[in-house]
């Protein structure tokens, strides 16, 4: 079966002020959309893969077969994160994390102020595109780690919990070169109901 692209939970115009309609319209629906259909065209070469979900074929990415391997990281990649990150974020979010999440993140990085200054520093300081996320390994421990392009902790063996999107595409229409500006203002639609599902369901 082809991948498809997830519907998005909310309206273009629902992040705004922070993110604005115009960049939400095209994030999704051209960039997410081609990502989408890039993957399709890839596994067209190898219909034998089209029965594995986006995960695994992001986790065993040396045995995706040579021709499309390039694609599948790309494409793949850019699919699997931005159906993460449309969900981690929402209008009307709670202002920081709560319950299991909440403690780990104070236990981690000594408080929640620290973590957002050390997440929007990895954030601010990937170097061209990618994202900066939060992420806890196979043994419960948290830190925070940037990736190039569109790849995602899981190809490291890493379970992201929550991700930022600083490819310019994500906010160069509203905030052009200021990134800083972007990861400031993103802070406030951060969905931090669902990032503490996320953390719940895989750490
Ligand atoms: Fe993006």
């Amino acid at each position: 079966m082809a991948f498809e692209l997830p519907k998005l939970p909310y309206s273009y115009d629902a992040l705004e002020p922070y993110i604005d309609a115009r960049t939400m319209e095209i994030h999704y629906s051209k960039h997410h959309a081609g990502y989408v259909n890039n993957l399709n065209s890839a596994l067209e070469k190898h219909p034998e893969l089209k029965n594995k979900n986006v995960e695994d074929l992001l986790k065993d990415l040396d045995n995706i077969p040579n021709d499309i391997r390039t694609s599948v990281r790309n494409n793949g990649g850019g699919h699997y994160n931005h159906s993460i990150f449309w969900t981690i974020m929402g209008p009307k979010v709670e202002e920081k994390p709560f319950g299991k999440l909440a403690e780990k993140i104070d236990k981690t990085f000594g408080s929640f102020k620290n973590f957002k200054e050390e997440f929007s520093k990895a954030a601010v300081s990937r170097f061209g595109s990618g994202w900066a996320w939060l992420v806890t390994d196979d043994f419960g421990n948290m830190s925070i780690i940037s990736t190039p392009n569109q790849d995602n902790p899981i190809f490291f063996g890493l379970k992201p919990i929550l991700g930022l999107d600083v490819w310019e595409h994500a906010y160069y229409l509203k905030y052009q070169n200021r990134r800083i500006e972007y990861i400031e203002a993103w802070w406030n639609v951060v969905n931090w109901k669902e990032v503490e599902n996320r953390f719940e369901k895989l750490a």
